[in-house]
């Protein structure tokens, strides 16, 4: 009789026991699935992001340039071969600028003429621009203002004094039929000028 009455009945704690455990178990699913539900979907989000859309753009401008006109020595006769003796210089203006025109009597560097000994040169002293004259005695160029020379059968060269250049060259060219003697242009830059063409005192030719 006691057995039945102890199987039939239920020690309360042991209910209480078996219950809590029940509901911790239940609890533990529950957590299990709501957790379940709630972190993965946070996990899982892709955040986008948007960015701010470049545009190219290709702008063609077009602009008028004034190209200058190019600017060249100009062909001019300065003297004529019959006219000319030797040892005696003619001065004259090229483009504006004042040369000398001799014969030296020897063939010259840059000379012209039957016998090649006809020169032209800058009357203008590199050194600081006196008036170079010609001395027939030595063939030279001589400078009054501190007595610097130039080789006229010599291209000009410097023989003597400050400069430490060639005093500037007349270019010229000898017309055999008529005897004329043309200046073409100087082989290098002008006592006093950037620019011998651009700054020509004269830009009228024959
Ligand atoms: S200016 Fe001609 S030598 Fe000085």
């Amino acid at each position: 009789m006691s057995k039945d009455k102890d199987k039939g009945s239920v020690d309360p704690n042991r209910r209480a026991v078996v219950i809590g455990g029940a509901a911790a178990v239940a609890g533990v699913a529950a957590g299990i699935v709501i957790g379940g539900n709630a972190f993965p979907r946070l996990l899982k989000e892709t955040v986008i992001e948007k960015q701010p859309e470049v545009v190219t753009k290709t702008v063609t401008q077009t602009q008028t340039v004034q190209v200058p006109v190019q600017q060249t020595y100009q062909k001019q006769m300065v003297a004529n071969y019959n006219s000319l003796t030797v040892g005696s210089p003619v001065t004259t203006t090229y483009m504006g600028y004042p040369i000398t025109i001799v014969r030296t009597g020897v063939k010259s560097v840059g000379g012209v003429g039957p016998n090649g000994d006809v020169v032209a040169f800058s009357n203008v002293c590199v050194h600081m621009g006196g008036p170079v004259q010609y001395d027939p005695k030595t063939n030279c160029g001589v400078c009054p203002y501190h007595y610097s020379q130039y080789d006229f059968t010599r291209g000009g060269i410097q023989v003597i004094g400050h400069p430490n250049q060639f005093l500037p060259q007349v270019i010229l060219e000898y017309d055999s039929t008529t005897g004329n003697i043309y200046a073409l242009g100087f082989n290098r830059l002008l006592y006093g000028v950037y620019d011998n063409i651009a700054q020509a005192p004269s830009s009228s030719s024959s």
